[in-house]
């Protein structure tokens, strides 16, 4: 098949290219590098051995958009996004702008082109504060206390609006977990802009000299030793999640499917910590601070329906996640930018 991938130069999806690579699909990425990097998805073409095109371009432009459609895909799996929770509340328009424009844009252009696949990157955040623990799919109401989180809650609905009119649409809604982890020749990995806002990237530069120690935030939760608890999924994982969901609303019924991409457990911010420094074999040394407003003391997925539907389950463990991203750190104790 060939693909389009959005935001292919990011973290997941420069882990997505590769997979698709490597199951032999045709493969071009679209990204404005406003948080990733022309040098992923260079690595990514090594290490597939051969070059991937990347289109230097803003989802939100829409001619420029077109002419990227116009060059004839048989799918797009849509990553493309601005992702800090912490910052969409402080920056909502500029949030809203990029989030749901770039989809507006893309899907326009799709329809144009004659291309109605889309695998869109949704997230555990859509259940809201409500749901019960394990998340199922088909919960109800979907609703976010960010503004990023909104940006997903409306994007599943607009594509479900779209693909209620016009039946020729084949959507796939991935709500993910939290994806940690890097390809295992550390070629590949997540390099966050500034200071980390994600758990595991802050560890790893705790561990490679970068940063002086943590701030666990509460110490008080509910939980076995009182520190949030979270369903962690190695990238390569959710990469191949993504593929098997390709296949699945290529080959089966149009319309729109949802599925979770989690393990199905909880990992403390100690267990955490403590499988990195096993890892590592360096101390992270830590703080148990306040907690931060707003976020939950512990859920994880129900991943059985993407199990019964897909045939596809997480295999990598706590300890892979913390191996890979310890070797992708140590490798690049600066990112892609050494
Ligand atoms: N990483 C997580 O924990 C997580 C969890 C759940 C969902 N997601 C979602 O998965 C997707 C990928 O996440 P990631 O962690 O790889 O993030 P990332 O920031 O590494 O990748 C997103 C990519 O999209 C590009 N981009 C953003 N706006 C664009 C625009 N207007 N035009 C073109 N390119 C644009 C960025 O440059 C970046 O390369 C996002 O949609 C994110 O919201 C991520």
């Amino acid at each position: 098949m060939r693909v389009l991938v959005t935001g292919g130069a990011g973290y997941i999806g420069s882990h997505t290219v590769l997979t698709l690579l490597e199951q032999g699909h045709d493969v071009e990425v679209v990204d404005n590098l406003v948080n990733g990097k022309a040098e992923a998805v260079r690595r990514v073409g090594e290490l597939a051995g051969r070059d991937v095109p990347l289109h230097e371009v803003d989802l939100t432009d829409a001619d420029a958009t077109d002419a990227v459609l116009a060059r004839g895909f048989d799918a797009v799996i849509h990553f493309a996004a601005l992702k800090a929770v912490g910052e969409s509340t402080q920056k909502p328009l500029e949030y809203y702008a990029n989030n749901m424009g770039s989809t507006f844009t893309l899907m326009d252009a799709m329809r144009r082109h004659d291309c109605r696949t889309i695998v869109f990157s949704s997230s555990a955040t859509v259940y809201g504060a409500k749901a019960p623990v394990p998340y199922v799919e088909d919960y109800e109401p979907l609703d976010s206390s960010s503004t990023y989180g909104q940006t997903k809650v409306m994007t599943e609905r607009i594509l479900t609006d779209v693909a209620a009119a016009d039946p020729a649409w084949r959507v796939a809604l991935l709500r993910y977990f939290n994806p940690v982890g890097a390809h295992p020749s550390g070629r590949i990995g997540e390099d966050p802009q500034g200071i980390p806002n994600n758990l595991v990237p802050f560890i790893a530069q705790v561990a490679v000299g970068r940063r002086d120690r943590l701030s666990v935030f509460g110490g008080d939760y509910p939980t076995a030793d009182g520190t949030a608890e979270r369903d962690y999924i190695h990238v390569q994982d959710v990469a191949e999640g993504h593929v098997v969901a390709l296949d699945a609303i290529v080959g089966g019924d149009a319309g729109v499917h949802v599925w979770n991409l989690g393990s199905g457990q909880g990992t403390s911010v100690l267990e955490m910590i403590h499988a990195f420094e096993r890892a590592s074999g360096r101390e992270i040394p830590y703080e148990v601070v306040d907690r931060r407003p707003g976020d939950l003391p512990a859920f994880w997925a129900d991943p059985t329906k993407a199990e019964q539907e897909l045939g596809w389950r997480t295999s990598r463990t706590v300890d892979d996640m913390c191996r890979d991203t310890w070797t992708w750190q140590s490798q690049n104790p600066q990112g892609y930018d050494a």
